[in-house]
């Protein structure tokens, strides 16, 4: 098996490589950038292995254990393919004089704790794939230095805690998929999950847990929920909790939440959960008020926003000309900078009857040329189109034979101009519809293809 290249040229590469002094080992093969070690029953890395390769496959083999520099003669290193080997723990300083490596794939192994030092200096690791391992626990600044990081695969672990606190905007800037499904987490630090940065909290999965139910948690994954995230939207059914802890009676929580309707939450989402979200377009230095209508119905509520650029915004904490707290809860900007985009969440509080409801509108703002720009040009287009119109009725219609068929309605290209669409509009989204492809982001419930040195790489 020569890879498709004729056996000559494959010779040919083959004494190129022997030339400058660096052999492709025997039970390997050597392509283009990889190494394919897999499949050759190898308990240690050989010794002869050239340097300049990018990928690394040494899946399907015997390793239990890597030391120290195993991979420190690879400068160029980016993929590290180990899954389905025998391995369970890591030396000190694997990866040392490895930092070029983008993706480790140490899937299917017999890894147990995740100790700290594993992936000690890997600033440009991108993507960690752990699942299918038997790891309890992660230790807490295993994840500090991975400032690439974009994913994480955990799933199909044994993991009853996770230090989500390690796990910031400025330390992870770019992490958007982190995969903690089919662990062993029953209780969460919600608060510690509700600090993840956004980014994250659209790309956390968590499903398949042994979760204990309760209020904290259910609000989290309801608000998930209401803003579509395809974590949950993908996986409603695995979504489970077990009641007071008892495995057998475990339920769907996102489906059957009668549990929950003592949750203050669940009383007030009942009501009015189509009109909680909505956005609206603004150009800047227009002016918006934001009103913060719930179902809550008291007359005696307070009233908190949380805006993108203000932080939290209160009655008391208002100390700017340029915005103003209604009583009514409604948040008045008077002139909207750019910076004012993003999603805006008000929650209103009802102390007396301990209810809570929030409303989230979406603020996007744009930038005055382009508005004033497309106002005037498109005004501009209402007139000319206007104007043609009268001219075609002035002239058309005196036509009076039978013969002439009507004149083209003169309403149709005016019906295509509708003024509406040119100013501000408070546009009521409600949900976006489903997707009819589901895209499930966990390819690997079974573990499949990965085994070649091109199954799980991206780039
Ligand atoms: C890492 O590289 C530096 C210089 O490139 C070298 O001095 C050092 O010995 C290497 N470390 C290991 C563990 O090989
Ligand atoms: C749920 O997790 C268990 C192990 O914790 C696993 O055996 C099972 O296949 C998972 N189920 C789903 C639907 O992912
Ligand atoms: C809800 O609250 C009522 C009264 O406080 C209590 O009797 C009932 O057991 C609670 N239901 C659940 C599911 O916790
Ligand atoms: C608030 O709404 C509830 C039910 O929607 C209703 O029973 C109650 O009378 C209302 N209260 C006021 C002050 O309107
Ligand atoms: C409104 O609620 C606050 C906080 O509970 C309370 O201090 C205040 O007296 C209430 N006002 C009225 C008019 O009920
Ligand atoms: C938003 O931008 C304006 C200038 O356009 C600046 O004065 C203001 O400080 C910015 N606000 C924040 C919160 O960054
Ligand atoms: C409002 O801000 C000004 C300066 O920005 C400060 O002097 C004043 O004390 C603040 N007022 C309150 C009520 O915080
Ligand atoms: C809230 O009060 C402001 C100022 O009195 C008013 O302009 C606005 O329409 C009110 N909003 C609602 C939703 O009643
Ligand atoms: C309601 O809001 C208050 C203040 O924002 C908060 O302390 C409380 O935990 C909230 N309750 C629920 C059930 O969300
Ligand atoms: C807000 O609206 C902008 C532009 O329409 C969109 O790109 C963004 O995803 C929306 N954000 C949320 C949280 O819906």
């Amino acid at each position: 098996m020569t890879c498709g290249l004729p056996p000559r040229l494959f010779l040919l590469l083959i004494s190129l490589l022997q030339d400058s002094e660096e052999t492709c080992p025997s039970m390997c093969l050597c392509i283009s950038d990889t190494i394919s070690c897999s499949s050759s029953g190898l308990s240690r890395i050989p010794t002869s292995i050239p340097t300049f390769f990018t990928t690394l496959d040494l899946s399907h083999n015997h390793f239990s254990w890597l030391g120290p520099g195993n991979f420190n003669r690879m400068p160029q290193l980016e993929n590290v393919l180990m899954s389905h080997n025998q391995i369970s723990s890591l030396g000190h300083g694997v990866f040392r004089n490895a930092s070029s490596i983008r993706h480790i794939d140490l899937s299917s192994n017999k890894l147990r704790v995740v100790e700290q030092h594993y992936f000690e200096g890997l600033w440009r690791l991108e993507e960690l794939l752990l699942y299918n391992n038997r790891i309890t626990q992660v230790e807490a600044s295993t994840m500090s230095g991975l400032s690439s990081l974009k994913k994480a695969y955990f799933s199909l672990n044994q993991i009853t805690h996770f230090p989500f606190f390690s796990i910031q905007d400025h330390s992870h800037p770019f992490l958007s998929m982190l995969d903690l499904s089919s662990n062993r987490m029953s209780r969460l630090p919600w608060e510690d999950v509700k600090a993840l940065p956004g980014l994250l909290q659209r790309g956390l999965y968590l499903h398949n847990n042994s979760l204990i139910c309760d209020c904290t948690m259910y609000s989290v994954f309801w608000h998930w929920d209401l803003r579509g995230y395809n974590s949950i939207k993908d996986f409603t059914e695995e979504h489970t909790c077990t009641i007071s802890g008892d495995p057998k009676a475990s339920i769907q929580f996102l489906k059957q939440n009668r549990f929950f309707f003592n949750c203050s939450l669940e009383k007030v989402v009942s009501q009015t959960v189509t009109v909680l979200l909505s956005s609206v377009l603004v150009s800047e230095g227009e002016g918006i008020r934001l009103d913060c209508q719930t179902s809550l119905n008291s007359t005696n509520l307070s009233f908190t926003w949380l805006s993108p650029s203000r932080g939290s915004i209160t009655k008391s904490s208002v100390n700017d000309t340029q915005i103003t707290l209604f009583p009514n809860g409604t948040l008045e900007i008077q002139a909207v900078k750019s910076n004012d985009s993003g999603l805006y969440m008000c929650t209103a509080v009802d102390f007396k009857q301990a209810l809570n409801a929030t409303r989230e509108v979406n603020v996007t703002v744009q930038l005055p040329q382009t508005e004033s720009f497309n106002t005037g040009y498109t005004t501009l287009l209402g007139c000319v189109v206007t104007l043609v119109l009268i001219l075609m009725y002035l002239y058309l219609t005196p036509c009076q034979c039978n013969c002439c068929k009507p004149p083209r309605p003169a309403g149709i290209p005016i019906v295509a101009y509708d003024p509406s669409s040119l100013s501000s509009v408070f546009l009521s989204t409600s949900r976006k519809p489903s997707k009819p492809f589901i895209n499930k982001h966990v390819a690997f419930m079974e573990p499949t293809d990965e085994e070649g040195a091109d199954g799980t790489l991206e780039s």
